[in-house]
């Protein structure tokens, strides 16, 4: 079956550079349906960058990117929407609204999209909080809310208009343990009960043996290894194994 081994998203020799910083020279890879990609890589690597050429914020110098068959790195803006809305993404720093409550946060993406009717609106916010365990917080403005309910806000926010795919970027990057782990339930929950494939950079390792379905490894601005969390795990590269350190927390 062909169709079950394309993939969703197909990245071929993607390279971007800002002036003389070469960040991104031909990186492949492919992102395939109902998987949960771990992008790692070292601080400044391009990892951010590669991620945000998926929904074509920012577009490649060279090299091509095809969500669902489509190559889309030469369609203009306006054609992008229907790409977009078929992807969430969830932002290093993705701020909310501070001014805005919950439900209106979550609203925006919902009116940008063309969506009109308020109750229809109204559901799929609740929807949302519920899958983020949040329920009945519409009404609450994101100042009053707790760094670990922020964080499953904005998540909210990038899954209600209900993308296949949703990318994050250090999700959990000042969140503590406890908080860390139940974002990591909502997306393993994200990936068991509606199938939604994710793309998610970070830095925490023990969030990606359990989680990822598979890992990629940036460095030199290409994708240095592909595999899964177990052979990272017993991997003897020596670039990663300096990456992973000690493994003391896998104990
Ligand atoms: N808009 C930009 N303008 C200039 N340089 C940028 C821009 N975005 C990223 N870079 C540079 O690209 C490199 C990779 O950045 P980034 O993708 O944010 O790294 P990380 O892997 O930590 O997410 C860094 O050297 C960064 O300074
Ligand atoms: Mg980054």
């Amino acid at each position: 079956m062909a169709e079950a081994t394309a993939p969703f998203i197909r990245i071929r020799g993607l390279t971007r550079s800002f002036g003389e910083n070469p960040v991104l020279r031909g990186v492949d890879l492919d992102v395939f349906h109902g998987e949960t990609l771990a992008v790692l890589g070292g601080s400044g690597s391009g990892k951010s960058v590669l991620l945000k050429h998926l929904p074509g914020l920012l577009r490649p110098e060279a090299g091509t990117i095809t969500v669902d068959g489509v190559e889309i790195s030469n369609l203009k803006e306006r054609e992008l929407g229907p790409i977009r809305r078929r992807m969430g993404v969830l932002f290093q720093g993705g701020a909310l609204f501070d001014s805005m409550n919950v439900a209106e946060n979550l609203a925006f993406p919902l009116r940008e999209s063309g969506m009109r009717d308020e109750s229809e609106i109204a559901a799929r916010v609740a929807e949302a909080l519920e899958i983020v365990q949040l329920p009945g917080r519409q009404d609450m403005l994101p100042p009053d809310l707790s760094g670990g309910m922020r964080k499953r806000v904005a998540l909210a926010r990038a899954i209600v208009h209900r993308p296949e795919c949703v990318l994050f970027d250090e999700p959990h990057t000042g969140l503590d343990p406890v908080n860390a782990a139940a974002i990591d339930r909502l997306i393993l929950n994200l990936r068991n009960n509606l199938g939604t494939t994710h793309v998610i950079v970070t830095h925490e390792l023990r969030s990606v043996f359990r989680i990822a379905t598979r890992v990629a490894f940036l460095a030199d601005g290409l994708i240095h290894w592909t595999g899964s969390p177990d052979e990272l795990r017993d991997s003897e590269d020596p670039v990663l194994r300096a990456f992973l350190g000690d493994g003391g927390y896998l104990k």
